[in-house]
């Protein structure tokens, strides 16, 4: 009786009062978390968990752990204001949880005193470089018809990616009615963007108020507000850059001039022969492709990115100087893959196409599925264009090790039928001459 008396008295106290632990100083309406996906940090060990509430819940905190959540760490949030008429505001939260256990799988939920998420896993990639990389990757993804989104989630949700690249056109678009559309298209992406690293690049749908919810909403490594980084995953070293700068020049020439030395520093940093003897590969991602051969002969003449402006500050040469391996764009609402190229010439390996390429091979694929549908192709393809299709769908990759990487394209209108796959071999990396 008297345990009883205590345990009724000690349950209003903590009903009423919230006596153990932190108590919520104010009724929070808006305090849910939502928005929730993750990224690497500066290392591959380091994951960056990101979400949104609407108020303010003055702690940000994420516990998690191996198997139960025995683990917390806290964060901080940003109050990020929409530049549309209604100036929307919400605060966005992150943590950063590091020097994690690496091939490790762990569980984890976001939140604070005022509200947790519900509870999701990543899994923290092995440690080195001599382990294959599995990545998703495709760009133009929108709220509306994201035709591509739930064979997306079927295959994080099971394990089959180690990253997704999505590379540039989110939403369509994030400030679309005062970033209302930002927010259902992150929350539509949270079933995979929270188990799985979402490495990203802005495309021209994100310029709006200088690319402010693209900067505000992903969290990517370095200082650039993610317009420009890169990231180490077992063999690979991952660029990202932001073909936007050439196009939207209003924001600042000074970016294309900050991105390119940085891009050089970057780039020769990873040829540094102890570097490249780990990371063979170096890929780049970016969104306005550098060739295609849409019928849109003016969406397909992205050149300010290549030649660079009056003749300067190009990024193809980069390519050649630096052994760039592959690039990958997107833009175009297609799928389209290069014979290795430079300068509009093919520069095939003798052995095969992609036997050691002797110039960079490039994919576009941005063909994910958005509102504006999908682009058709010319009838007449240039000699460097080796397969396309006009389906909705979206790019595997597998990084088999420092000799051989694997692209296969799935096409969604066929129900997930792989219709274009290849390899490229190279027993060396290093800088192409021609
Ligand atoms: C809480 O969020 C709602 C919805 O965004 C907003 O209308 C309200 O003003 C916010 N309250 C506070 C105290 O920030
Ligand atoms: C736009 O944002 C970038 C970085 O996010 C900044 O360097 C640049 O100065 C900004 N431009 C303007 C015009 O505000
Ligand atoms: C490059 O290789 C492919 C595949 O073998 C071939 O179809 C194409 O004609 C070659 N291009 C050149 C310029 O050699
Ligand atoms: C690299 O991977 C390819 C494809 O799986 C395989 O054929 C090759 O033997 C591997 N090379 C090494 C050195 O493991
Ligand atoms: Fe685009």
């Amino acid at each position: 009786m008297k345990l009883f008396i205590l345990s009724l008295v000690l349950g209003i106290a903590w009903g009423r009062f919230h006596f153990f632990g932190p108590s919520p100083s104010y009724e929070c309406t808006h305090c849910q978390p939502e928005q929730i996906h993750i990224a690497f940090g500066e290392k591959s060990n380091d994951i960056v968990i990101t979400w949104s509430t609407f108020n303010d819940t003055e702690e940000s905190r994420v516990q998690y752990g191996v198997g139960i959540m025995d683990k917390e760490t806290a964060g901080s949030s940003k109050l990020f204001v929409d530049g549309g008429p209604m100036k929307r505001s919400q605060y966005i939260h992150t943590v950063v949880l590091k020097d994690l256990k690496y091939n490790t799988r762990y569980v984890y939920h976001a939140g604070s005193v005022y509200g947790w998420s519900e509870m999701f896993w990543f899994r923290v990639p092995p440690a080195g470089e001599d382990w294959p990389v599995r990545a998703a990757i495709y760009g133009d993804m929108g709220n509306k018809n994201a035709q591509s989104l739930s064979y997306l989630q079927d295959e994080a949700q099971r394990d089959k990616f180690d990253v997704i690249l999505h590379v540039g056109d989110f939403a369509y678009d994030m400030d679309t009615d005062d970033a209302q559309v930002g927010d259902e298209f992150m929350r539509q992406i949270q079933p995979l963007a929270a188990l799985v690293p979402y490495m990203t690049c802005p495309g021209n749908h994100e310029q709006a108020y200088n690319f402010s919810n693209y900067a505000n909403r992903f969290n990517m490594p370095g200082p650039d507000s993610s317009l420009f980084y890169s990231f180490d995953l077992g063999p690979i070293h991952f660029v990202s850059i932001s073909t936007e700068v050439y196009y939207f020049t209003r924001y600042g020439l000074k970016l294309i001039v900050n991105q390119y030395n940085w891009l050089k520093k970057d780039l020769a940093k990873a040829n540094l022969p102890e570097n490249r003897a780990k990371r063979p590969w170096i890929i780049i991602f970016g969104h306005r492709p550098m060739y295609c051969s849409d019928s849109n002969d003016i969406d397909c003449a992205c050149e300010y990115s290549r030649v660079g402006i009056l003749g300067v500050y190009g990024l193809e040469p980069l390519l050649m100087q630096f052994g760039v391996d592959a690039v990958v764009w997107a833009h175009e609402h297609s799928y389209e893959r290069t014979w290795p190229l430079y300068d509009n010439r093919v520069y095939n390996g003798t052995k095969g196409a992609y036997i050691n390429p002797r110039a960079p091979v490039h994919i576009v694929t941005g063909s994910a599925g958005c509102q504006e549908n999908t682009d058709p192709f010319k009838s007449n393809p240039e000699a460097w264009s080796a397969f396309r299709s006009s389906d909705y769908g979206y790019t595997r990759f597998v990084a088999h090790n420092h000799t051989h990487v694997y692209f296969e394209q799935v096409d969604v209108d066929l129900k997930g039928k792989v219709i274009d796959s290849f390899w490229i071999v190279k027993d060396e990396h290093k800088a192409f001459k021609i």
